[in-house]
């Protein structure tokens, strides 16, 4: 829609300046997006990045404690008139200590012309489909024809992966899942083996999940230290490995030594290890998801090639997909409009 026909639709619903639409985690995640919309907003949006057409500088944070982060993430991507801020944290130890999700949030959209805010919805459901849509565009890039896929993780985000990955990857036949909660390995396979037509399987042990699987992800914890829970002896030629947890959860060899380590944004992860979260140093990049979604640069050249795809979650991603949702809620009355 074009921006001039888009903002005039929005004020017949919503006196921009003076109103804003409220959106709860449940009515974000009622909207009606299904994985296939997801899929495509957010490959949209990689694609622009790719294209550098966009401004999203790398996040800023505040840290109370450690290993816990509040990230501030900015993004404008012209191309879909979205702007917005999310504003997100991650708690490791909040589903110990307080049954609460590790990572929650908010995200803020405004209207480019004005720069008034048009909407403030919880972050959560747009961050757990975002993330998996990174990782399914990036396998479906990488590793076309595989039918093997690992996960690591099977919380919120290693249930969304296990639901997207069979969108994108069409040989599909195994999914192998590990997570060292028994009852959370229980929770993924009852949400999910009835929505799929691939086989889920209980992961052994991290060694069994890695030999078994040509794609591999990982959805776990962020830690300043690695875990190195996955070795490198375990892992082989031709394999494709991306993690949504940085190289926590991997020993720091296999990315130093995959033939090509792409990342989401350069800047992130340098950002990001400027923080400490590569103790061993960042592995040399070899250029970014976007750039291989958008055809600048060359994703898996020869069979034999060991590729890591690490996707820390781009800003460009949330505001693209928040802005569908503020769309759909729009136009189906959803929410509460909430005096400025
Ligand atoms: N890259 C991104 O854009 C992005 C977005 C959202 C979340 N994340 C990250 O993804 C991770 C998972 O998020 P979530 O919302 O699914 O959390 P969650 O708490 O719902 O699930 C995490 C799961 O990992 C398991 N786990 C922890 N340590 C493990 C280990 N050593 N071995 C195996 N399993 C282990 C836990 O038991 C849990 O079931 C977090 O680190 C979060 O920061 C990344």
């Amino acid at each position: 829609m074009d921006a001039a026909v888009e903002r005039e639709w929005i004020q017949e619903k919503l006196d921009i300046g003076k109103e804003m639409l409220y959106l709860t985690r449940d009515e974000v995640a009622k909207t009606g997006l299904v994985e296939e919309d997801i899929l495509e907003l957010t490959r949209s949006a990689l694609v622009a990045h790719g294209k550098k057409e966009y401004e999203m500088p790398a996040k800023i944070g505040v840290h109370p404690y450690e290993e816990v982060f509040y990230h501030a993430m900015p993004a404008y991507v012209p191309a879909k008139n979205a702007v917005g801020l999310k504003w997100i944290e991650c708690y490791p130890s909040n589903p110990s200590r307080y049954n609460l999700p590790q990572t929650t949030g908010l995200l803020v959209l405004n209207d480019t012309e004005s720069g008034c805010p048009l909407a403030l919805m919880d972050a959560t459901w747009v961050t757990a489909m975002r993330t998996p849509a990174v990782t399914a565009l990036a396998a479906e890039a990488l590793h076309p024809d595989a039918e093997s896929f690992g996960m690591f993780g099977s919380g919120l985000q290693g249930i969304e992966h296990c639901r997207f990955i069979v969108h994108t990857l069409k040989k599909l036949r195994k999914v192998y899942i590990y997570d060292i909660k028994e009852e959370a390995m229980d929770n993924l396979i009852k949400t999910v083996q009835p929505q799929v037509d691939v086989e889920i399987i209980r992961g052994k042990n991290p060694e069994a999940v890695t030999k078994s699987s040509q794609v591999l992800s990982s959805a776990t914890v962020i830690l300043l230290d690695t875990l190195a829970v996955v070795k490198d002896k375990w892992v082989s030629a031709g394999q494709t490995i991306i993690p949504c947890d940085l190289n926590t959860f991997w020993d720091p060899l296999i990315s130093k030594r995959a033939d090509k380590y792409i990342v989401d944004s350069a800047e992130e992860h340098r950002h990001f290890a400027a923080m400490g979260y590569f103790p061993d140093g960042l592995p040399e990049i070899t250029c970014e998801t976007g750039e291989v979604l958008a055809g600048f640069s060359k994703g898996r050249e020869k069979a034999e090639e060991l590729i890591v795809c690490s996707n820390i979650g781009m800003a460009v991603c949330d505001v693209v997909v928040g802005k569908e949702v503020f769309k759909r809620a729009l136009e189906n009355n959803m929410g509460r409009i909430l005096p400025l």
